[in-house]
């Protein structure tokens, strides 16, 4: 595996690669990779010649008193598991080399609408940092093909328009979301979690399976499962950010025929904040 810290170094491998033909897949990522992120890389292989990993924490997507600072940075863990993976290229860029006359003032990739919703409310700006870094990303590495998390659903569905709407030649692949045996879907912030702690937030996938359980019943009563889902959380001793079910195409509120659905939760436990969501389609039932 090559490691590369500078874009024209960057480019100079991918470009040599797209001259012989080869389909290239990138995987971005913030490091402190666990098996989510493997499987990511592992689809990846099964889809492209030639696999890219980005390892960046990127400071536009974090909002002021968020955990920038803090952000666990595992490089050298990370760079093995990459290399035991069969990672081709590892993308290691500093703050300056993407961000070269800062962030102040500088241009961004807004995706209005969709990015000002559930996690976007609670942390705005956030998804203006995370289109502009992979949009950033894309125009880097050129690749065929770019493979992003389900668990992130609201971040996936964000790339997705952005990639749609400013035409870039890039097949968004989603990857579902990989999971501890408890159900705790696996995420680099699990890490913030006490023992005690990593326990009790497998009660949020329990959750999300009950509500989709209640939909495919025929419940429509939308706001008095989100009500009494937030109730449940709170309960727990989780400080939810939302419990909302939305369209799956375009996380709108749904009505009544719509079929393709996705419950999502946001909700802090201890030091974390989780998200989860699950996705389903009722026309199947
Ligand atoms: O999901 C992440 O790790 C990040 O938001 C991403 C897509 C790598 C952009 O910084």
């Amino acid at each position: 595996m090559q490691t590369v810290e500078t874009i024209a170094a960057l480019r100079a491998a991918t470009g040599a690669w797209r001259q012989g033909g080869e389909r290239i897949a990138l995987v971005p990522t913030m490091g402190n990779l666990h098996e989510g992120h493997l499987h990511l890389v592992a689809e990846a292989k099964r889809q492209a010649r030639r696999v890219v990993v980005s390892i960046f924490v990127n400071p536009t997507q974090f909002g002021a008193g968020e955990d920038f600072a803090n952000y666990p940075r595992t490089e050298e863990a990370d760079a093995a598991k990459l290399r035991e993976a069969g990672v081709d290229l590892l993308f290691l860029p500093r703050v300056e080399e993407m961000y070269p006359g800062g962030s102040q003032g500088m241009s961004f990739v807004e995706v209005p609408g969709l990015s000002d919703r559930l996690c976007g409310k609670v942390r705005p700006g956030h998804f203006r940092g995370v289109a502009t870094v992979v949009c950033k990303l894309f125009n880097m590495v050129q690749p065929d093909l770019a493979l992003f998390g389900e668990k992130d659903f609201q971040q996936l569905a964000v790339i997705r328009r952005m990639t749609r709407d400013l035409n870039l030649p890039v097949e968004i692949v989603g990857v579902p979301t990989v999971r501890e045996p408890s159900g705790l879907a696996m995420s680099s912030r699990n890490g913030y979690l006490s023992p005690e702690e990593k326990t009790r937030a497998a009660f949020l996938h329990q959750l999300l399976l009950r509500i989709a359980d209640q939909l495919r019943a025929g419940q429509r009563d939308y706001a008095a499962l989100e009500t009494q889902g937030e109730h449940e959380l709170r309960e727990a001793g989780f400080a939810p950010d939302y419990l909302a079910i939305r369209r799956a195409s375009d996380l709108e509120m749904p009505d009544t025929g719509d079929v393709e659905l996705v419950v999502l939760v946001a909700a802090r436990l201890g030091k974390a904040r989780l998200i989860d969501n699950i996705s389903l389609g009722l026309g199947l039932v």
